[in-house]
Order: C-alpha cells, then sequence, then structure tokens
C-alpha cells in the first residue's frame, strides 16, 4: 500500500477518457489512498457521478450551486494532492488563466496541495500553440503536467494525447509521494545474471532475472539518488532516469565497476556474477564429436571483493547472499570477506523468494552483528526496506 493515507482529490473533465477516470479512482484506492471525486459538467455526460460517489464512498463535487458555498475551499485544503485525469483543454485553458465557473475549477484556485494534471485531447489538439502556451503557463505555475501517450485516440487519428493509462498515472503519484531521502546520493547497482561465453553460439549463464536490482535502481531513483545501473543480459524492461549499462560477461561487470566505484555514495551488488568462466572461448563452434566432454574453467574475478578493497572512506557497500544451506553462516562469511556494510540474504529454500518471481523474503546482517528478518513481500517493498536500511546508515 504505497498510498496509505493519501488524501487525493481526483478532478475529472469531459472527455471520453473520463471512464479511465474510474479504474483510476480504484488502483487509488487499492494502494491505501482516500479519494474524492470532482466533476465538470461536462464530465457528467460521459460517467454519471453516482459511479464515482459509489466507488469513492462520499457525494461527488459537481455543482458549485447545490453544495455548502464554500465546499470547494473546503475540498481545496483537504487534499494533500489534486489530481485532474483527464485534464481538457478547455479545462487547461480555464486553469492556466484562473477561471473560475464551475467545482473543478473553483476547487483547483482553492486548493493549497500540489496539482498534477493528466492532459487529455486529440493530437492536433495538444499540438496546438494555444495549448502548448496554457501548459508551460501551468508548469510555471508549480503544477505537475504528465505527458500523454501516443497512439489510437478516439478521433480515429493516430498520434499524441492519449490519457497516460491509470497505471501509469499512478507510477507518478507513487513517485511523488516518496519521501527523497536519497537525494544528492549517487548509487550504484549490479543486477542479472553474466553470460560467460563457450563459443560463437553458446554461453554458461544461471536463472538470475535482474528483477531484484533493477527494482531496487528504479526505487533509489524514486528516493531522489543518481543511479548508475550495471545490468548482465535481462530482457525485462528497464528503468527511466538511471544512467543503464549494459554488460555480459564477470569481466565486463568487473571492468565498469572498477571505472564508476569511485565516484559512488552506495554501491549495492545484486548481480548474480558467475564464479567461473571458460579458460578458452573458441572462436568456431564446438562440433560434436566424442561421447563425453569437458569444459576447463577458471574462477573469475570477485567484483564486490575487489572493489570492497579499495572501498573509500564513507562509503556504503551492500551485497547479496543467495544460499540454498547454512544460510547465515554463509552470509556472515560474505559479510565478513567482502568488508560490507550488509549483506541481503535470501535462501531459495523459502517459498515465493530466488529468481524470476516477483516476491521475496530476506534477511538482513550487518556488521554491527544485527540480524533483521522481513516477511515475504512484493520485491518493490523488499528494496525499499534494503534502501531504507542504507538510508539508516547516511550521516
Ligand atoms: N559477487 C560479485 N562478483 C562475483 C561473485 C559474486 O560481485 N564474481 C557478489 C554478488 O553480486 C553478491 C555477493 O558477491 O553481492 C555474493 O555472491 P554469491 O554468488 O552469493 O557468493 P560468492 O561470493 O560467489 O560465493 P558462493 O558462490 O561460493 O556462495
Amino acid at each position: 500500500m504505497n498510498l496509505a493515507g493519501k488524501k487525493i482529490i481526483l478532478g475529472v473533465t469531459g472527455s471520453i477518457a473520463s471512464y479511465k477516470a474510474v479504474f483510476l479512482l480504484r488502483l487509488l484506492q487499492k494502494e491505501g489512498a482516500e479519494v474524492r471525486v470532482v466533476m465538470t459538467p461536462d464530465a457528467e455526460r460521459f460517467v454519471g457521478s453516482l459511479t464515482f460517489a459509489s466507488l469513492s464512498g462520499f457525494p461527488v463535487f459537481s455543482g458549485l450551486w447545490s453544495h455548502e458555498w464554500s465546499a470547494h475551499v473546503e475540498m481545496g485544503l483537504w487534499g494533500d494532492l489534486m489530481l485532474v485525469a483527464p485534464t481538457t483543454a478547455n479545462t487547461l485553458a480555464k486553469f492556466a488563466n484562473g477561471l473560475c465557473d464551475n467545482a473543478l475549477t473553483a476547487v483547483y484556485l482553492a486548493a493549497k496541495c500540489p496539482v498534477m494534471l493528466a492532459p487529455a485531447m486529440d493530437r492536433d489538439m495538444i499540438t496546438h500553440l494555444a495549448t502548448r502556451r496554457n501548459l508551460e503557463t501551468l508548469i510555471q505555475y508549480g503544477n505537475i503536467v504528465l505527458p500523454t501517450d501516443s497512439g489510437y485516440l478516439a478521433s480515429k487519428l493516430e498520434g499524441e494525447g492519449r490519457m497516460l493509462e491509470p497505471e501509469n498515472i499512478v507510477t507518478y503519484i507513487h513517485d511523488f509521494f516518496t519521501p527523497k531521502l536519497l537525494k544528492g546520493k549517487k548509487i550504484m547497482v549490479t543486477a542479472g545474471p553474466t553470460q560467460e561465453a563457450l563459443d560463437p553460439v553458446r554461453y554458461l549463464s544461471n536463472h538470475s532475472s535482474g528483477k531484484m536490482g533493477i527494482v531496487i535502481a528504479e526505487e533509489a531513483t524514486r528516493m531522489g539518488a543518481e543511479v548508475t545501473l550495471l545490468l548482465g543480459p535481462t530482457t525485462l524492461p528497464v528503468p527511466k532516469n538511471v544512467n543503464l549499462i549494459r554488460v555480459i560477461s564477470a569481466a565486463d561487470m568487473l571492468r565498469y565497476a572498477t571505472v564508476h566505484a569511485d565516484f559512488q555514495d552506495i554501491m549495492i551488488y545484486a548481480a548474480a556474477v558467475a564464479d567461473y568462466t571458460p579458460e578458452q572461448i573458441s572462436e568456431i563452434k564446438i562440433k560434436k564429436k566424442s561421447e563425453d566432454f569437458t569444459l576447463n574453467l577458471i574462477k573469475t574475478v570477485d567484483v564486490l571483493k575487489t572493489i570492497s578493497e579499495t572501498k573509500k572512506q564513507g562509503q556504503i557497500l551492500v551485497g547479496f547472499a543467495l544460499e540454498t544451506d547454512n544460510e547465515i553462516e554463509n552470509a556472515k562469511k560474505k559479510l565478513v570477506s567482502k568488508s560490507l556494510d550488509f549483506v541481503v540474504l535470501n535462501s531459495l529454500r523459502d517459498k515465493g523468494a530466488g529468481f524470476a518471481v516477483d516476491t521475496n523474503k530476506i534477511t538482513i546482517l550487518d556488521n554491527k552483528g544485527n540480524i533483521e528478518e522481513y516477511r515475504l513481500k512484493p520485491k518493490q517493498e523488499v528494496a525499499r526496506d534494503i534502501l531504507t536500511k542504507v538510508v539508516s546508515l547516511l550521516d
């Protein structure tokens, strides 16, 4: 529940996208937010106010004259955030010019909280100079203007102007409410598997998807950090706003980690780096011949251990330990041998932990001797727990 206890004023204007505001309301509630709705008269032509009233559990504020005269002021003071989704060209223009002819525009002017706008209009309307100017004015007023999606529009045209999908809007709201506890900090995260080439068509690798490290990078960005993500081969989508460095092998991981380590305040090594690599890479495809085949492997350099040996004063170093047995004992050894501030232990014996799942169950062991066990949680919450531990170590 990322939005637990947050009070959100949901403004709805007259656009075909207003039906999506119903789903948006549901998503916000699922995240724990309390939502009250204000609609323009045109919005009510698309979706009945009864739908929003039933779902939000509060009467919808839709007519300036059908409520207590000061209802707009009360609502404007109540919210932690005012979200107008969809925002039509007409309402944008009214907001930009301070017009106040309906319940929504009145709440907008009365609101003390930040305002987020999710525009929705046709392709040529969003690119019109008048709309662009209104959007710029609203940004100058301090409003948060979300981008629009590109795609198939209700007018049957293709292009910019679609309102963002409700899930994406919720992500922006989540970003907005996340305290920027890592502002000004530089974090490097390693994530994913590595691939050790055998010949031009084969490699050795492991089951890591990179998900845990990717989510840590995402959450760290949300908390205001400047993030460098060293990411092994994975098909998962990569987070926005990170300095992404794609790597293939353990040797690549070492090379880039060495280049970037000096500039970091915090380093989190979540990658499942190969411990061994083929002694030789064949330049041509290895052909099948005899009944058995022996592969000579040599040890890779331990990236985390190498970096820990030149760790600068004040840098925070976090490692992972994925174990199948003697978990605590093995994790403690890694904590000491790699000079970590703390180690995040996952056990493959725990259901819902490990590779390619959306949940994880971790235990954090720190260099002061504390051992903290966490319950099974979605990886996003696990990432937040890890970063909260990091924040607790900052001066
Ligand atoms: N690690 C690394 N470079 C390697 C191997 C591991 O940076 N070549 C890092 C991992 O990212 C992780 C930590 O070291 O943060 C522990 O990795 P893990 O594979 O659990 O342990 P190993 O030290 O490789 O020991 P073992 O495989 O014997 O458990």
